[in-house]
């Protein structure tokens, strides 16, 4: 019998944008009491990106955003929908998803922001995912960028080393095809019951802007990093299980396991625990920390435009962050 063709979500195209500026574990001994060593062999990291006085979320997603649409090529009035994984929006509201529309002249787009923090760009692929195969939408742009320099607590040595500033994009897109193509399927789950594990904990749409709260750095991440960091590994694995299942696939099948770059020893344990070899594992957190939402998305276009990760290629997406949330994405490349 004849498959029909139905219609697949497609990564077209994906951009990336990372700020000029270099920090480096040598720049931060100068302002804190670290250690490039105790960085390097704790988290993997050895430099991150900051961004410019007159850079923000919505600059730097609008210039990942240009060049995933050359790379889509796709023009931004075709776009149908764009949406930003962000936890530093420019500002409150307007969302940084109707900046970006602005900036990029995407005039018939509806845009929004999600908000799930590390795993943002997994929510931003997942929600794209079901417009496309229902039909809704043919064109999707989604981007995960992060300013998050400006909610450091650059005395705060547990925490300011790890971050760093970024934008990456990609376009999906509605293709009907008859052979398995595309997202695959995504996962994704939350647990607001650890929301205070790693947060900024400054309500202002709760308590408005405070003194008190700013003297005591509370519109800064806080974190307790190892129960972040074990409960990141276990849900990471967990779910990354579950969706090779769901498509009947096992690890060796997988061609490139990209994770959320939060700490490069959380990648080796969840790539451990999978018996996923390291040279399959794309890792970059070594230049640029950890940048959140943007981690994934920079992840995938430099596995792309580097010419890494091929057209067919399997790729299995994982990733946690704070709510807590996290989830998978297979996907077909
Ligand atoms: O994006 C998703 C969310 N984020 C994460 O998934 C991050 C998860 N957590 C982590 O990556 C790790 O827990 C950290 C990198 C944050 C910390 O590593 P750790 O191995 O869990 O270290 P620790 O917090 O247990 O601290 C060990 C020691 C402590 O000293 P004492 O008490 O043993 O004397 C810390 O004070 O290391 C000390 N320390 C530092 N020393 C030098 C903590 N930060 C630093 C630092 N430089 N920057």
């Amino acid at each position: 019998m004849n498959k029909l063709p139905s219609i697949k979500a497609v990564v077209a195209g994906t951009g990336a944008y990372l700020p000029e500026k270099v920090l480096s574990n040598f720049d931060l001994e100068k302002m804190l009491d670290t250690s490039d060593t105790w960085i390097r062999t704790r988290t993997g990291i050895q430099e991150r990106r900051i961004a410019a006085k007159d850079e923000c979320s919505s600059t730097m997603a609008a210039e990942a955003a240009k060049m995933a649409l050359e790379c889509a090529n796709t023009e931004a009035q075709d776009i149908d929908l764009i949406i930003v994984a962000t936890s530093t929006p420019d500002v409150i509201f307007p969302s940084t998803a109707c900046f970006v529309q602005k900036e990029i002249g995407a005039g018939k787009a509806a845009a929004y922001d999600v908000s799930a923090v590390c795993s943002g760009f997994i929510y931003a692929m997942s929600i794209a995912e079901q417009y496309i195969k229902s039909g809704r939408y043919k064109n999707i742009l989604i981007i995960g960028s992060e300013v998050n320099s400006r909610i450091l607590d650059w005395t705060d040595r547990t925490t300011c080393i790890l971050f760093g500033d970024g934008a990456g994009a990609a376009v999906l897109k509605g293709v009907e095809a008859e052979r398995e193509c595309g997202v695959l399927s995504s996962h994704i789950y939350s647990d607001g019951n650890q929301s205070h594990i790693i947060s900024v904990p400054g309500g202002i749409g709760k308590t408005s802007v405070t003194h008190e709260a700013i003297d005591e750095k509370q519109y800064c991440i806080k974190m307790v990093g190892n129960t972040t960091f074990k409960m990141a590994v276990k849900k990471m694995v967990e779910v990354a299980k579950e969706a090779l299942e769901f498509n009947g696939l096992s690890p060796e099948d997988i061609d490139w396991m990209v994770p959320h770059q939060a700490n490069k020893r959380i990648i080796d344990s969840v790539a451990e625990r999978l018996d996923f070899p390291e040279e399959k594992t794309f890792i970059n957190i070594h230049k640029y920390g950890n940048t959140s939402g943007a981690a994934i998305p920079i992840a995938l276009h430099e596995a792309n435009s580097s010419g890494k990760m091929k057209a067919g290629d399997l790729v299995l997406i994982t990733g946690l962050g704070a709510g807590l949330t996290w989830g998978a994405v297979v996907i077909r490349w």
